[in-house]
């Protein structure tokens, strides 16, 4: 098992002169889980996209160390698995190809992709192009991406969104795991996603 901190001291986000969150602070470490809550608009997506390292905060440091050891900016990839109502798919391609794709790009090999998509129950479609999917269908290969490389981190914008009841417990599944020996933050208001976490990082207090 590895040791897990992620550590944000004094965080701080601008667009031009408008401040999203101020000097926020928070210490997580393995087997933890946080909820991001925050009326729409208060810097929640924001938030994940800075630890996901897609965005950069405009003050304020954001430190992963594994086992002691800082994780460099640029390996935080191979560290972090992400879903997002942003992340891009190929409607051209197949399920199984994106998630080819996806391995090709992280540097890792094929072998998790079957599995992957069976946990995700999109196995026997996997050959259909992305273009004929269901947003259900399409939402759980996002889930698929981001468990693809086993990742320390898992960060879920509102991941039961366009889930049918099987898909919620997907979800569930994947974030008990995760929350057990990893750290495990979803980005959300949604009453069942919250109850996946046991704290909560609240931004409307924050400005
Ligand atoms: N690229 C951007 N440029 C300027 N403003 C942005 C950008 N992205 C988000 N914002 C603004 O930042 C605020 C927080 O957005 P977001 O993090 O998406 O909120 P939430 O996920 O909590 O609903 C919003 O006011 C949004 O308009
Ligand atoms: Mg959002």
């Amino acid at each position: 098992m590895s040791e897990i901190t992620l550590e944000a001291v004094n965080l701080t986000k601008k667009f031009d002169r408008k401040i999203i969150f101020e000097n926020l602070s928070f210490r997580l470490t393995e087997g933890s889980s946080a909820a991001i809550t925050g009326r729409n608009g208060s810097g929640k997506s924001t938030l994940i996209k800075i630890i996901a390292n897609l965005l950069s905060q405009t003050s304020g440091s954001l430190k992963l160390q594994l086992n002691g050891s800082n994780t460099k900016k640029e390996h935080l990839f191979r560290h972090i698995g992400f879903v997002s109502p942003y992340l891009n798919l190929y409607d051209e391609f197949s399920g199984y190809e994106n998630l080819k794709l996806v391995a090709d790009i992280r540097g890792g090999g094929h072998e998790n992709v079957d599995t992957v998509l069976k946990r995700v129950g999109l196995f026997e479609r996997r050959n259909d192009m992305l273009k004929i999917y269901s947003s259900g269908m399409k939402q759980r290969l996002k889930i698929a991406f981001s468990i693809m490389h086993n990742p320390d981190i898992l960060l879920l914008d509102e991941p039961t969104s366009n889930l049918d009841t099987e898909g919620i417990g997907v979800v569930d599944k994947i974030a008990e795991e995760y929350k057990k020996d990893r750290i495990l933050i979803i980005a959300t208001n949604d009453e069942h996603e919250k109850s996946l976490c046991s704290i909560e990082i609240n931004l409307n207090k924050n400005v």
